[in-house]
């Protein structure tokens, strides 16, 4: 019974139309950054005290604080200094639109990383309802068929 509840769930889960992959970090938004920021905000070189090299480190923010708030574009330290091109330096590689629409679409649709949920989207993705009722229905199942 729960497995092929589970089955229906995994086959919904694909048909779902969540967001679309390409939003989340690694997909695409910690690539660029990588390319365009690493040289200065790595791990090692954290100039401002900041880490643009995983979604951890950037999620920590910087000298300033946070630098990326889901969904809030205007409130994001790091898209108002691309935005104003502040960053990369005048003297470095540049972001290409298309580069720049990759994080600002990836910080409106609300941050998402493969890795780590975000605490401030306070609404649970429809994903994570189905994980839990999956969850929920098969613990009940198995309290039945132990009975
Ligand atoms: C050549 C080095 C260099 C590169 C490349 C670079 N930065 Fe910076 N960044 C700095 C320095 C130096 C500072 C601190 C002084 C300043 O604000 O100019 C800084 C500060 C910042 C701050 C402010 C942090 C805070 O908490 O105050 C942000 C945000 C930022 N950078 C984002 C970026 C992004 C995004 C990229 C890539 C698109 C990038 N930087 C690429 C050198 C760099």
């Amino acid at each position: 019974m729960c497995r092929s509840l589970a089955f229906v769930f995994c086959i919904l889960l694909m048909v779902t139309p969540s967001f679309a992959d390409d939003l989340f970090f690694e997909a695409g938004v910690q690539a660029i950054l990588l390319d365009k920021c690493g040289k200065c905000h790595s791990a090692k070189s954290r100039k401002a005290d900041l880490g643009l090299y995983d979604i951890r480190s950037v999620l920590r923010g910087g000298e300033s604080g946070e630098v990326v708030v889901p969904e809030q574009l205007e409130e994001s330290l790091l898209w108002e200094v691309i935005h104003n091109q502040q960053m990369p330096p005048k003297d470095q590689a540049q972001l290409t639109d298309q580069e720049k629409k990759v994080i600002s679409d990836w910080i409106k649709h609300g941050a998402h990383s493969q890795q780590i949920p975000i605490a401030s989207t306070a609404v649970p993705s429809y994903l994570d309802v189905e994980r839990l009722v999956l969850n929920a229905w098969c613990s009940n199942d198995m309290v039945w068929e132990n009975a």
